[in-house]
């Protein structure tokens, strides 16, 4: 849309009309349309039409547009065509996205992103409303002192493969960044494609950071109560709970790092990557869902039990699940990609507010006049009573609607047709 357009387009159209993200039609300063809701009903038609309108189906064909009572400042359009920048700029992710992928297919460092993405995100505490106390997938995890947490040892790896791609782009948050490569990571690993947004604005400073111990812990004394108590606190349920720790079909345990695992075993030893620590699957690069088929079994020494994992086999509830993924790849693909993609959004603070997908015209807000109305609107008590005046000498009130008049309605259609009638046989 371009300025000259929208001003030509019917008050309809802007009241369905979306502010779009990549629109042309942006205002220059404030990138938001500005919309004044008008301080009467009437929206400044000439008062000599007012009976005419009170006809409901002559006001249907005549004054479509007029119930919704929206009109549109002119000022502030830009006609240039800009791009609008959120907090990250979708082109930048996607180079970023190819830069992310080209770093997994050499260094095999799918499994530390996906821990990276999911500990940023999993401090998220939903009962804390205030961004960024709530915590979660806010980009904090790139300050020292979070990554100085016991649940975070050896991020600081991860982060250092993605601080030159940071660098590279300026209008690519730390917060999106960390869950594009895990996302990213997932689905080159052989997983299912996550449904994700992007747009989550960053923390700007280490006093923003969660306290510790918001993470899970591998060995709590009641695992299946730890496990709930975490996962429920920011939101997500038991499917979740079992679906997301499929995501240990990726990556090794290692004693230096969590004190989980053995330093090496026969799956690891040779890498890919740094050798060492312990896998939970044979194929540990590889995402699919073995993870519950092994942890069922239990036949290898060499593969890893967190009591974690083995716990999803022996309460009923997360049995169910765990049953079923690992019969089942496609169920299991299908509720973890739904549950990554939950995951990745936990506490983000969104910019545009619905977040956007890659590769999409960003999703417009649903139109609600009230987000473009910067001041309370109340109508003066003089313009209550005028309009009530109105409204009585019409014989209706502001509480009823007026009665409708069909008889006008039909002289005003008799008066159309004889009219188009004449001027046809002339
Ligand atoms: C259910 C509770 C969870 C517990 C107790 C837990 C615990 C652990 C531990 C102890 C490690 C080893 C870290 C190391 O020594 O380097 C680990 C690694 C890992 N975790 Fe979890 N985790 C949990 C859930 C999750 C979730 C929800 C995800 C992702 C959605 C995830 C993804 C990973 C990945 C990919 C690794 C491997 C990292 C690597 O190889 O560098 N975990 N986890």
């Amino acid at each position: 849309m371009t300025g000259s357009l929208h001003l030509a387009q019917p008050m309809a159209s802007v009241s369905r009309g979306p502010v779009v993200a990549t629109s042309r039609l942006i205002p220059s300063s404030a990138s938001r349309i500005k919309l004044s809701i008008c301080s009467s009903s009437l929206c400044g038609l000439p008062s000599c039409l007012k009976c005419i309108r009170s006809a409901p189906l002559v006001s249907h064909f005549f004054f479509p547009y007029e119930r919704r009572s929206i009109c549109v400042a002119k000022s502030g359009f830009s006609t240039v065509s800009v791009p609008k920048f959120f907090v990250s700029d979708p082109e930048q992710l996607k180079s970023a996205k190819e830069d992310i992928i080209e770093i997994l297919r050499t260094t095999f460092c799918h499994p530390i992103m996906v821990r990276l993405g999911w500990h940023d995100a999993g401090t998220y505490d939903k009962n804390k409303e205030e961004w960024p106390q709530r915590g979660g997938a806010n980009g904090s995890l790139r300050f020292e002192v979070e990554l100085k947490h016991g649940a975070n040892a050896g991020l600081v790896n991860a982060l250092k493969l993605l601080q030159p791609i940071k660098d590279k782009y300026s209008g690519v948050t730390y917060a999106d960044l960390f869950q594009l490569a895990s996302a990213t990571a997932i689905e080159e690993a052989g997983g299912p494609k996550i449904p994700m947004k992007y747009g989550r604005v960053d923390v700007s400073g280490p006093e923003q950071c969660p306290e510790e111990g918001r993470l899970p812990d591998a060995g709590p004394p009641s695992p299946a109560g730890h496990l709930r108590d975490v996962f429920y606190r920011m939101g997500l349920n038991d499917k979740e709970i079992v679906a997301l720790s499929g995501a240990h079909t990726l990556g090794r345990s290692r004693p230096e790092r969590s004190g989980w695992g053995k330093p090496e075993t026969k799956y690891t030893k040779d890498g890919p990557g740094a050798p060492g620590g312990q896998s939970w699957t044979v194929q540990w690069l590889k995402f699919d869902n073995s993870y519950f088929k092994d942890i069922k079994e239990r036949k290898d020494e060499d593969l890893l039990v967190l009591p974690t994992d083995a716990v999803l086999f022996e309460d009923p509830s997360f049995k169910i699940y765990a049953e079923k993924y690992a019969e089942d790849q496609e169920a299991f693909f299908q509720d973890y990609a739904e549950a990554h993609a939950k995951l990745s959004n936990l506490g983000a603070k969104f910019d545009p507010p619905q977040g956007f997908s890659l590769g999409e015209v960003p999703v417009p807000e649903r139109f609600v006049a009230a987000n473009y109305s910067s001041e309370k609107r109340e109508l003066s008590e003089s313009m209550k009573q005028k309009i009530r005046a109105e409204y009585e000498a019409l014989g209706g009130s502001p509480d009823k609607p007026l009665p409708s008049n069909y008889f006008l309605n039909i002289i005003i259609v008799i008066g159309v047709l004889a009219l188009l009638t004449s001027l046809l046989g002339n």
